[in-house]
């Protein structure tokens, strides 16, 4: 039987670090928790009740000699390491102007020098053994701080930037790494720092979600590329964060799969940055060979299980789609590396309520464009020409200006027919398809990847 991996989670008394350790030794993982309260201590060993394959390390990691004794404890006790876990962590508010040297000393100490010197710590373990994974988590915050986490958010972006480079120096010797950067976790440390009425229950992480995504990481089956930063927004937060459930979902089922498919559909149709935002739509050629072309998705209408694109009533795509309705779109995310194809069945509306609508809802910059004075694609001579009128190539057209643009607008809306996901997955891919009737899908089935 192989050795039982090690793995070193430091804050491990509580939170995401006590659920991360719990979660590691049901999975026949041994695991050394490091903590500065020996009671708390305690208390976390008695609650996980793992005698054999538990060592807690009473330690303060934001004293460098001790967060490198705690490295040499576990490889002393267990022979190995497999996975360092940089968990503790220190989050004071603090206003910009408050931060005197010595609380600035502080945060760096536990989110950044402390991690820094496991690291180096590790790292001659990991070279003697060819193999290990380092995690640091981070938080959300080093994309948005939170007003007073000025010195946090900076502290635990290098923690980030830590990962690249173990990904960079570590190739050689088979070392990974991971940042897990979550949003709001219902733990001690964010009630001791928000009330629920600041932060509701309803919106934040549970500490055993990101526990799974971390032991992801350890076990090599994330999704996640390594060296990367894997963002993990709270429920109903504000922005636009990168989507990552399904590289959260360890066993997806099929029902998980269509909510996260469709999640990503609407989102990608809201947020501009969303990397659906911008999909491949394919058409047949009137020659009978495929039309690939980028397009934005406007509208993802989960009840009606369609989706929108527009266009230039003009365009070859319409004519093309008028003779074969079948169109199919193309979405890939690099950051979950989770690709959507949608097979449809597309309609061109150039009149109608909701062409009306969604001109109405159409900015002026975004009109300009149908009021392009050639059709798209003829020959335009021997000179690169926008097709743009002379007097709207460096501004935007006024309302009235925008108006004869609206002849050449068409809405393209397709039915859904049938939705192939796929994961891409260090442990094997993972792929589902449903099949929609009467625009309901079907119960879906999971297909050879
Ligand atoms: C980022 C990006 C977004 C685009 N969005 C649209 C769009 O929403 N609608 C559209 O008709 N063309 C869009 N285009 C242009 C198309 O890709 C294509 O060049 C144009 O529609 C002509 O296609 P056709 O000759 O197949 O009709 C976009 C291109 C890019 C690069």
């Amino acid at each position: 039987m192989p050795e039982a991996k090690v793995a070193i989670v430091t804050g491990g008394s509580s939170g995401i670090g006590l659920a991360l350790a719990r979660l590691l030794l049901t999975r026949g993982w041994r695991v050394a928790i490091a903590g500065r309260d020996a009671a708390r201590l305690r208390a976390a060993s008695d609650a996980l009740g793992a005698r054999e394959n538990l060592l807690t390390i009473p330690a303060d990691v934001g004293d460098t000699p001790q967060a490198r004794r705690v490295v040499r404890e576990s490889v002393a006790r267990f022979g190995r390491l497999d996975a360092l876990v940089n968990n503790a962590g220190f989050a004071p508010l603090m206003p910009i102007e408050q931060g005197d040297d010595a609380f600035l000393d502080s945060v760096y100490r536990v989110n950044t020098l402390g991690p820094a010197a496991a690291i180096a710590e590790a790292w001659p373990t990991f070279t003697r053994q060819r193999s290990g994974v380092i995690v640091n988590v981070s938080t959300y915050g080093t994309k948005d701080p939170f007003p007073g986490f000025f010195a946090y958010a900076a502290a635990k972006a290098a923690a980030e930037s830590m990962i690249r480079s173990v990904k960079n120096e570590g190739a050689s010797i088979g070392v990974r790494g991971y940042a897990v950067a979550p949003g709001a976790v219902e733990t001690p440390l964010l009630r001791g720092l928000f009330g629920e009425d600041a932060i509701p229950a309803s919106q934040t992480l549970r500490p055993e979600a990101v526990a799974g995504v971390i032991a992801a990481c350890c076990t090599g089956e994330t999704g996640e590329a390594n060296g990367s930063v894997i963002y993990l927004a709270s429920p109903g937060a504000q922005g636009e964060a990168p989507e990552h459930d399904a590289g959260a979902m360890e066993a997806p089922t099929l029902p998980d799969v269509l909510t996260d498919l469709w999640r990503r559909l609407e989102r990608g149709a809201t947020e501009r940055r969303h990397p659906y935002h911008q999909p491949v739509v394919s058409s047949m050629g009137e020659d009978a060979s495929p039309r690939s072309r980028t397009v934005v998705l406007r509208n993802a209408d989960r009840d009606g299980a369609s989706l929108v694109f527009h266009t230039d009533a003009r365009s070859p795509k319409c004519a093309e789609l008028r003779a074969n309705t079948a169109l199919t779109w193309t979405f890939y995310d690099p950051a979950s590396k989770v690709q959507l194809r949608v097979r449809s069945r597309a309609e061109v509306l150039t009149t109608g309520e909701i062409v009306d609508q969604r001109w109405a809802n159409t900015r002026a910059m975004g009109r300009r464009c149908y009021l392009a004075p050639r059709t798209p694609g003829v020959s335009v001579g021997d000179q690169p020409d926008p097709n743009l009128p002379e007097a709207l190539r460096h501004r935007e057209p006024t309302e009235q200006e925008s108006k004869p643009g609206r002849a050449n607008f068409a809405v393209v809306r397709c039915a859904i027919e049938s939705v192939d996901w796929l994961h891409l997955r260090h442990d094997g891919h993972r792929r589902a398809q449903f099949v929609f009737r009467d625009r309901k899908p079907d119960g879906g089935a999971w297909l050879a990847p």
